[in-house]
């Protein structure tokens, strides 16, 4: 089954308003309209950002989705310092990453909430962006398998298939995050795979085939053919290299 790649850029705490809206209008001078026929782009700006960013591509008529980079479960209440997928979604938010290893490792982000997030997200209509990935610790252990897919299991608990189906899944491995080491070819392809059978099992063969799997961790120009070519490697979540109109766009050519 072909299925259509992601580019997601995830910006994580970067960008004024101000630089949002310069680096938004790059991105959108850069795009042509034809590109989201063969790619699905999104852009996760700072929560601040988003607005501001979702103006720019909605008056360009650029099919560019924005997404936030975290949220919480609950429509409303007494949260303080919370973003609910509601206001995601009034704000014109399509996507939103969840369970990113810098949540779960600095701010307490455990499967359970990363279920619920998932949850929530999909009763509001909006994509789930669903990290996964092992410290170098667990892979020099040998159990990365093990722990991708002990972690999916968690994020997909209680979600029914066709939810399930409205969900993205992004493998970044930890030890590859911003450090300019990215896995190879092979070594993320395998966990890809795995991740796939993972959801073969938990659902169905159809469903498995239809997900989208993405790659995350120092993807750059130099290193996005050879992880795109990768049979269960559906696109990227995209990190520093987003920071930039031209390597973000780059990037997005590269799936195409
Ligand atoms: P990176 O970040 O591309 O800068 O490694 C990827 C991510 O954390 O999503």
């Amino acid at each position: 089954m072909a299925r259509k790649p992601v580019m997601a850029g995830n910006w994580k705490m970067n960008n004024t308003t101000g630089e949002a809206v310069v680096l938004a209008q790059e991105i959108s001078n850069r795009y042509y309209r034809d590109w989201s026929d063969k790619v699905d782009i999104v852009v996760c700006p700072p929560f601040v950002d988003l607005k501001s960013v979702y103006n720019v591509f909605e008056f360009d008529h650029a099919r560019i989705g924005v997404g936030g980079q975290d949220v919480f479960w609950e429509k409303s209440g007494a949260y303080t310092g919370e973003i609910s997928p509601h206001m995601l979604k009034e704000i014109g938010c399509t996507h939103c990453i969840i369970g990113h290893s810098e949540r779960r490792t600095m701010f307490g982000e455990t499967n359970e909430f990363v279920n619920r997030k998932a949850k929530a997200l999909i009763a509001e209509g909006l994509t789930p962006i669903i990290c996964v990935g092992e410290s170098l610790a667990v892979r020099d252990e040998g159990t990365t398998n093990e722990f991708v897919t002990a972690q999916v299991d968690a994020a997909f608990a209680g979600i029914e298939e066709a939810q399930a189906a409205k969900c993205i899944i992004a493998y970044e491995p930890i030890w590859a995050i911003g450090t300019g080491r990215t896995a190879t070819p092979e070594q993320a392809d395998e966990v890809c795979r795995v991740i796939r059978e993972k959801i073969e099992e938990l659902y169905s063969k159809d469903l498995a085939e239809g997900m989208r799997i993405l790659y995350g961790g120092s993807m750059n120009v130099g290193n996005v053919e050879g992880l795109i070519a990768c049979p269960n490697i559906d696109g990227g979540l995209i990190g520093g290299a987003a920071l930039k109109a031209d390597s973000f766009c780059d990037l997005i050519k590269a799936c195409m």
